[in-house]
C-alpha cells in the first residue's frame, strides 16, 4: 500500500471517465469540499483549457498543473480533487498526488469514453480527425501511468454515478475505520 497521511481523495483517469461528476457527488456524500484542477487553472488564468493549449501550448498547461499541485500541498484537506486526464503522466505529479491523499483511478473502456465524448469541443487533444484512434492510442499509452499512480482502481463501465459514489464512499469509510 502506498502511504498517505492527508484526508483527501484524488480522482484520476482518462477524459470522460466521470471524474468531475463522480467527484462532485462523492464530496457531497462525504461532506468534503470538491475541487477540480482544470477548473482551478481556468479560474487562475482567466482562459479556457482550449485557449491555453492554443495560445501557450501543452507544455505550458502541464507546468500549470504541476504548479497547482505544489500550491495545494500545504492546505488541501477533506477534499475530493478531480484531475485533468494528462496530469498523472508526470512522475513529479504522481508523487505530489500520492502525498495529497488516496488516489483512485476511474478505469473506463475506450468504447465508453468515445461514446461519452462524441461531439465534445472542449478537449483540445481529441479534436480533428481520427477521434477513435486518438482515444485508443492515448488510453493505451496512459493506462500504465494511471495504474502506477493509483492506490485503488475502480471500473466505471456499466455503472451509474450513484453506484460509483457508493462503492468509493464505502471503500474510503471502511478504510478510515480500519485506521482508527
Ligand atoms: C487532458 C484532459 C482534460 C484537460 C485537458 C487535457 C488530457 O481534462 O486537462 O484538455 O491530457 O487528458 P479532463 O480529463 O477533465 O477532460
Amino acid at each position: 500500500m502506498k502511504e498517505t497521511t492527508k484526508q483527501n481523495i484524488i480522482l484520476i483517469g482518462f477524459m470522460g471517465c466521470g471524474k468531475t461528476s463522480i467527484g462532485e457527488r462523492l464530496a457531497g456524500c462525504l461532506s468534503y469540499q470538491f475541487k477540480d484542477t482544470d477548473q482551478l487553472i481556468v479560474k487562475k488564468t482567466g482562459d479556457t483549457i482550449s485557449k491555453i493549449f492554443e495560445k501557450q501550448g501543452e507544455e505550458y498547461f502541464r507546468n500549470l498543473e504541476t504548479d497547482l499541485l505544489i500550491e495545494l500541498q500545504p492546505s488541501l484537506t477533506h477534499t475530493v480533487l478531480s484531475t485533468g486526464g494528462g496530469l498523472p503522466l508526470r512522475k513529479q505529479n504522481m508523487k505530489l498526488m500520492q502525498q495529497l491523499g488516496q488516489v483512485i483511478y476511474l478505469r473506463t473502456s475506450k468504447e465508453t469514453i468515445a461514446d461519452r465524448l462524441k461531439g465534445d469541443t472542449t478537449r483540445p487533444l481529441l479534436q480533428g480527425d481520427d477521434y477513435m484512434e486518438k482515444i485508443e492510442r492515448m488510453l493505451l499509452a496512459r493506462s500504465t501511468y494511471y495504474e502506477r499512480a493509483a492506490h485503488h482502481i475502480i471500473d466505471t463501465d456499466d455503472r451509474t454515478v450513484d453506484e460509483l459514489v457508493t462503492i468509493i464512499g464505502t471503500m474510503i469509510n471502511d478504510q478510515c475505520r480500519k485506521e482508527e
